[in-house]
C-alpha cells in the first residue's frame, strides 16, 4: 500500500497541484477531528489513486480529483462561514476554486461535484472512479474520526506534516 512506487506515481499525477496557495490553504481548514482539510484530501486522493490503479482505471484524475474534492476553503464548523447547509453545497465551492488552479476534465469535474452522493440526491456520480473517489472519501472520513488514521500512521506515511507528499 505505501511503498515507493506508488508514492512515486501518485506524487507525479498531483505534482502541478500540491504546492499551489489553494491546495496548501487547505492545512488551516480543520475537517474531522484533529485532521485537516489538506491531509484529509490527500488520505483520500491516496486510496482512490491505489483502487483505481489497482483495477486499470483512470488512477490519474481519481488522485487529482481526490486532493481537490474539498477544497472548498472554509471552516465550516465557524457560523457564517458559508451559505447554504455545508453538506450540500461545498462540492460546488470546492469545483469553483478548483477551476482556478487548474483545467478540470469532465472526469475531474464530476469526482468533485458527486462526491457527496446520495446526499446530494440528484448528482449521481456518472464514472467509476467518481464512485471510488466517494466512497474512498467516506471510509477515509471513518478511518479519521475512529481514530485509525492516527493508529495506521498515515500522517507519517505520507508525509503529510511535513510539505511533501
Ligand atoms: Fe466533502
Ligand atoms: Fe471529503
Amino acid at each position: 500500500m505505501w511503498d515507493s512506487g506508488n508514492r512515486l506515481l501518485f506524487q507525479s499525477c498531483i505534482a502541478d497541484l500540491i504546492d499551489t496557495p489553494s491546495v496548501q490553504a487547505m492545512r488551516d481548514v480543520n475537517q474531522h477531528v484533529d485532521i485537516n482539510c489538506f491531509e484529509h484530501c490527500v488520505f483520500v486522493a491516496y486510496v482512490s489513486f491505489l483502487i483505481c490503479r489497482r483495477f486499470g482505471w483512470d488512477f490519474h484524475a481519481a488522485a487529482r480529483g481526490g486532493l481537490l474534492h474539498d477544497l472548498f476553503l472554509y471552516d465550516w464548523h465557524e457560523k457564517g462561514s458559508h451559505q447554504g447547509w455545508h453538506g450540500f453545497t461545498h462540492p460546488e465551492a470546492a469545483l469553483c476554486n478548483a477551476s482556478k488552479i487548474c483545467e478540470l476534465t469532465e472526469l475531474e469535474q464530476d469526482i468533485i461535484l458527486k462526491h457527496m452522493w446520495p446526499l446530494t440526491l440528484r448528482k449521481i456520480p456518472k464514472y467509476k472512479e467518481s464512485f471510488v473517489v466517494n466512497a474512498a472519501d467516506k471510509v477515509c472520513a471513518l478511518a479519521e474520526m475512529l481514530q485509525i488514521y492516527r493508529l495506521m500512521r498515515v500522517r507519517t506515511k505520507l508525509n503529510v506534516s511535513c510539505g511533501q507528499v
